[in-house]
């Protein structure tokens, strides 16, 4: 059966992942992206209810503001792709302010079933949109998607939450450059980006009081153990949020609190941790606005409309491709 394969395809590339990232010379990491399994996925939920996370709620104060500027900004037909749905919470005034002029697709691409299953429930009642979802990585359900393009049809894909802010330097450029590559002349871009602030308030956004981050950086240890029969002993390992000056990122890392090995048994290997030494779980760049100018100016995009959150510095930007 075709999902059946698929599933074994994920689990053995996640086993080689962790292989390779733990038993690399130098820093061990784990990738980001591994953070949302369904446990992973409902405490990122928590942590933009944190008082002091303002990230998700910026976003969304400003896609419920400039909703109607953004859909004034694309006329004609459109379909609407977003990379990473999550819960569908952001999309909904967007998708009912194209709703409340034209009929829309909405395409949702997304690697979590279960955020994908959310994402259908939370947007189903709103009027004159359809929904079709796709179960892929951002590229290729993209490619998909731009497959199903009637002539003359715009598109505008939504790339929200500051999640371009997870990839590294010149990765988020080359994200940007292959999204150029499959959108046609006109076609738009929304890109969410959190912005710089004072690194006191970005550690207590990363480090919250309630230790919701400290679970949510710790789950990736517990879905290892869960997934590929490793054996972390997760209180052995301490949440860490720090802000990187020369990249402008901060970073979360699990200290090892003692030396200590551990055994991926589905991944087969075992590696020794020392007293002290971290795991990189992940980066989260924060930009200057004339950063995100030049970074979309370079992957082909222009400029359009740009709003940015007065309480939580985060810019909506608007591009469109040259
Ligand atoms: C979902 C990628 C925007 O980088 O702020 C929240 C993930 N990590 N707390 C971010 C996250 C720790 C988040 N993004």
């Amino acid at each position: 059966m075709a999902t059946r394969a698929l599933a074994l395809d994920e689990a053995s590339a996640f086993a080689a992942d962790v292989r390779n990232s733990l038993t690399k010379p130098g820093q061990k990491e784990l990738a980001s992206k591994y953070l949302y399994d369904e446990l992973g996925s409902k405490l990122f939920d928590v942590i933009s209810l944190l008082p002091e996370y303002g990230l998700t709620r910026a976003d969304e104060r400003l896609l419920r503001r400039y909703a109607p500027a953004v859909v004034e900004c694309i006329p004609g037909d459109t379909m609407v792709a977003e990379l990473g749905s999550g819960s569908g919470t952001k999309t909904r005034s967007i998708l009912e302010a194209f709703s409340r002029c034209r009929h829309t697709s909405y395409f949702p691409i997304e690697i979590s079933p279960t955020a994908l299953a959310m994402c259908r429930r939370e947007l189903a009642d709103i009027e004159s949109i359809s929904i079709v979802g796709f179960e892929r990585e951002y590229l290729d359900g993209l490619v998909e998607v731009a497959a199903r393009r009637r002539s003359g049809q715009r598109m505008l894909v939504l790339f929200l939450g500051s999640t371009i802010g997870n990839f590294d330097h010149p990765a988020d450029l080359n994200f940007l450059k292959e999204i150029h590559l499959i959108l046609n002349p006109g076609d738009a871009l929304l890109l969410g980006t959190d912005l710089e602030k004072p690194v006191s308030r970005l550690i207590a956004a990363y480090d919250d009081s309630l230790g919701v981050t400290a679970a949510f950086n710790r789950n990736l240890l517990a879905r290892v153990n869960r997934e590929l029969d490793a054996d972390f002993v997760l209180d052995s390992f301490q949440h860490e949020a720090r802000f990187n000056s020369e990249t402008r990122s901060i970073e979360m890392h699990l200290r090892s609190i003692r030396d200590q090995r551990v055994t991926v048994a589905k991944a087969g290997f075992s590696i020794a941790i020392r007293e002290g030494e971290t795991i990189w779980t992940e980066s989260s760049h924060k930009y200057s606005l004339a950063e995100v100018e030049a970074l979309a100016r370079k992957a082909g995009f222009r400029r359009e409309a740009q709003w940015v959150d007065g309480e939580w510095p985060f810019a909506e930007t608007l591009l469109v491709r040259y």
